[in-house]
């Protein structure tokens, strides 16, 4: 009984977000400008952790839109490499330097790099906003994968991530997009998934800023809908993404 409580006061937190994340969509009709300036207002610290094609093409145009971005790997010379041509706003470190340096953490590593990552890093994330964007794949993450997969991805980064405050987005996207989206901001929307409603509002402007509409899907179980092969894959208009999660469950 006090779980279904617990469920059905978590749903109404939910929609209750889902709600103003529709009345903020009307910035979606600024030019990417004018949506900076509008980024300036909540200008926020983002440590990326995994700098590779999805890290790299987000965290770049967090830059452009007058975020401050740290990019970190296992190979600094490349972070830095990337901070140097993105300018002030852009610097590299260490995971564990960018997991303390963002007020929100974007993790973007193969799925087999997470525990890795919660043992290098897992004690600075506990109670932040973390971005994962990780999907499993058992030609590239091995078991790990084919857990996560059975669990459903959102559930199996909750259990290797634990404490952290994850909102899954930018999961079922080609990176080589993500660098455009701002192109034609909310044409394009970003199912994402969490239990935690505060999270989700500071995640939806940053996700926002660089030009997709964030449709919540639901919560952590959801996660295993933003995958590459499930419905929501691919680049659909917010009204897509609701009539299908519509025939989801
Ligand atoms: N590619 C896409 O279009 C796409 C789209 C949506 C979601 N995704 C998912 O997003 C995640 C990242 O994908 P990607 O394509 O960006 O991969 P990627 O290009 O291979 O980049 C992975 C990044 O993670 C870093 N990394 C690996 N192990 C690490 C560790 N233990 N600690 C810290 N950093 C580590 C890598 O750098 P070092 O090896 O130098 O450490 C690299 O910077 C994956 O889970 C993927 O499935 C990908």
């Amino acid at each position: 009984m006090k779980a279904n409580r617990v469920a059905r006061r978590n749903r109404r937190r939910l929609l209750q977000v889902a709600g103003a994340i529709t009345a903020t969509s009307l910035l979606n009709g600024l030019p990417f400008a004018l949506r900076a300036a509008s980024a300036a207002q909540h200008k926020t610290k983002i440590g990326i952790i995994g700098s590779g094609k999805v890290g790299g093409a987000i965290g770049s145009v967090w830059v452009k839109a007058g975020h401050e971005v740290m990019f970190s790997s296992r190979h600094i010379e490349h972070d830095k490499e990337l901070a140097a041509k993105l300018g002030a706003n852009a610097r590299a470190g260490t995971p564990r330097e960018a997991a303390e340096f963002g007020k929100v953490v974007m993790i973007s590593v193969p799925y087999h790099a997470l525990p890795d990552v919660r043992d290098n890093v897992g004690d600075l994330i506990k109670g932040k906003v973390v971005i994962d964007t990780c999907n499993p794949f058992v030609w590239r993450d091995g078991e790990l994968a084919t857990w996560a997969r059975e669990k459903g991805a959102g559930l199996a980064s909750l259990e290797l991530l634990p404490g952290a405050r994850i909102v899954r987005a930018f999961n079922a996207i080609g990176y080589v997009s993500m660098g455009n989206a701002h192109k034609q901001p909310g044409r394009v929307g970003m199912p994402i998934a969490s239990d935690d409603a505060g999270a989700i509002q500071i995640a939806s402007p940053l996700i926002r800023d660089i030009g997709y509409e964030p449709v919540l899907v639901g919560g952590m179980e959801m996660g295993k809908y933003l995958m590459p092969g499930t419905p929501l894959a691919g680049e659909r208009t917010p009204d897509e993404i609701r009539e299908i999660v519509a025939t989801l469950n």
